[in-house]
This record gives structure tokens, sequence and C-alpha cells, in this order.
């Protein structure tokens, strides 16, 4: 401890003399709050150290990371990042083109990224649907890349993928493996949940979906899906309990932009008959 190393390096007398005055009590520079505080003891009144508000904040910061980082090691070892498929590696808002992405996903991606502690708090998700290649995973895949630079612990998986899992830990270990996952996924503050729709339809996978949807809506913590599915066909395929919590969880947005992915194949079919015509 600081304090007695004060005790020890210095006279009794001498400390008392040097620290008995209140206003002799160094400020920090930066947060202004004192750096000690003056404290009654045997030996008179003595200044020992006080940690000030910005490095308290520094503190409570470097608390959060660390159990984030916890947190994130706790989900590679069930969820590990290879659910993460390479496509969403690449989405990053810096190089999001704006001459084919929707403006208002980029609005909404900034600024979800930009208040998530908020956005946490109030279990505020979102459900993304539209056709096919308007940017819908690349929107999530962004959200999911600039939380995980922050050190938010993020799942972002392909419900294929997820469900493939699911499945994988039940055969290894049955009824067991299946809470192992749908724990996991506890761990993550948020949870992107790609293509809901694309899984094989049966009875078990949408028990699964609902599992998965169930479980962030008693943990309070935020989800976000993209899907082609309309909204109609997501209502009938899936059971009212699984919609009525989606609509509690999640805002509906819909994606009106066209396939990407067409105009790109264009514009690449363009340039190759520009490169072979000539
Ligand atoms: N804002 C964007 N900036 C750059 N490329 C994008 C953007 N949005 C989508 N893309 C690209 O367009 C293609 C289709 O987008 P994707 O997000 O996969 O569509 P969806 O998930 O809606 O089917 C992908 O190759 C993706 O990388
Ligand atoms: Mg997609
Ligand atoms: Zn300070």
């Amino acid at each position: 401890m600081q304090g007695k190393g004060i005790l020890k390096n210095s006279s009794q007398k001498e400390w008392v003399s040097v620290c008995k005055d209140i206003n002799s009590i160094v400020k920090c520079e930066v947060c202004g709050e004192p750096t000690g505080r003056l404290v009654k003891t045997i030996f008179g009144e003595g200044v020992f150290p006080r940690v000030c508000k910005c490095k308290r904040d520094k503190l409570k910061k470097q608390q959060e990371e660390d159990e984030n980082r916890q947190k994130q090691i706790r989900l590679d070892q069930v969820i590990n990042n290879s659910m993460m498929n390479e496509n969403f590696k690449t989405c990053n808002l810096k190089n999001w083109d704006h001459g084919i992405g929707n403006e208002n996903l980029f609005r909404i991606a900034t600024e979800y990224i930009a208040k998530f502690h908020e956005m946490k708090s109030n279990n505020y998700g979102m459900l993304v649907y539209g056709d096919c290649g308007n940017g819908k995973t690349y929107f999530s895949g962004c959200i999911a890349n600039a939380l995980i630079s922050k050190l938010v612990p993020v799942v972002c998986v392909g419900v294929i993928a997820l469900t493939e899992r699911i499945s994988k830990s039940k055969r290894n270990f049955g009824e067991e493996g299946i809470f192992t996952v749908l724990n996991a996924l506890e761990n993550a503050d948020l949870l992107i949940l790609d293509d809901l729709g694309t899984e094989e339809d049966n009875k078990w996978t949408r028990a699964m979906i609902y599992q998965v949807i169930e479980k962030r809506n008693s943990s309070k913590l935020p989800l976000i899906i993209t899907t082609n599915m309309r909204i109609a066909d997501l209502k009938e395929r899936y059971d009212e309990r699984t919609y009525s919590r989606l609509t509690d969880m999640c805002s509906f947005i819909r994606n009106t932009g066209g396939d990407i992915r067409k105009m790109q194949g264009k514009a690449k079919t363009e340039v190759f008959f520009k490169k072979v015509m000539r």
C-alpha cells in the first residue's frame, strides 16, 4: 500500500506536518478531483492516496473490457467465429458503397453502433427484411464488426450454420448439448441471425428458432435478424409465440433497395463485353 509506504519512508512528525493541510492535496490535472484524502490516524491527520474520477473511469472501462474478453472467450469455445462466414468479415461502414447501399440503412447502422449501450439496455433489436441481394447481410455485418472492434461480444451467424451447430451438439451430447449452445448465446451482448427462413423447414428447426429468440427475450438482450421472407410468410411459417416475440424485440425495417448482386453482375458483364468485344 502506498499509504504505508509514506509512513515507512518518512519520519512520523514530518509526515503529519506535510499532510495535515487539506488545501495542500494535489488536484488531478485532468478531472480536477483531489488525488488524496485526509484521514485521521493515531498519529494525527494524514493524506492518503485517493483515486480520482478519471482514474476510476479508466479502471471501470478496463474491467468492462476484461469481462467482455472473457465473454468472447466463452463464446468462442462454443460458437466459434468460424460460424461467422467470410462474407461478414469484409463488411465495414468505412467501405460502405453509397452508390449502391441504402442510405437509411447506413444511418441506422451508424446510430445503432454509436448508441449501442442504450440499444442494449433497452433491448432494441431489428428485423431487416426485403428482397435478396439488397444489402441486408452487409448492413448487419457492419454493425457486428464495428462492435467487435470495440470489444463488444457479438455473435453474427447464419441461421443454417446455427441450426446445424445445435444439431451437431445434440448428436454429440444429447439434449444437454442443445442447451450448451443456447446458453452460450447469452454471453453475446448482440446476436445477429442472418437469413432467417433459409434453414430447412421442419418442426425441429422451428422449435430451435423459437428457443433462440426466447432466450434473447428472457435475458433481455438485443437481436438483429435479416430475412428475405415477407412478413406474412414469416408469420405463417413460425408459430404465433415466435412471431409475437419478434414484434416485441425487433423494429421491423423494410429494405427496399434493388438487387446489388444483379447490379454488380451487370456491371461486371459490361466490363467483360468491353474487354472481349473490342
Ligand atoms: N453498402 C454496401 N456497400 C458495399 N457493398 C455492398 C453494400 N451492401 C451490399 N453490398 C454487396 O452487395 C452484395 C449483396 O449484399 P448482401 O448484403 O449479401 O444482400 P442480402 O443479404 O440482402 O441478400 C454483397 O456482395 C455485398 O458485399
Ligand atoms: Mg443475406
Ligand atoms: Zn483525474
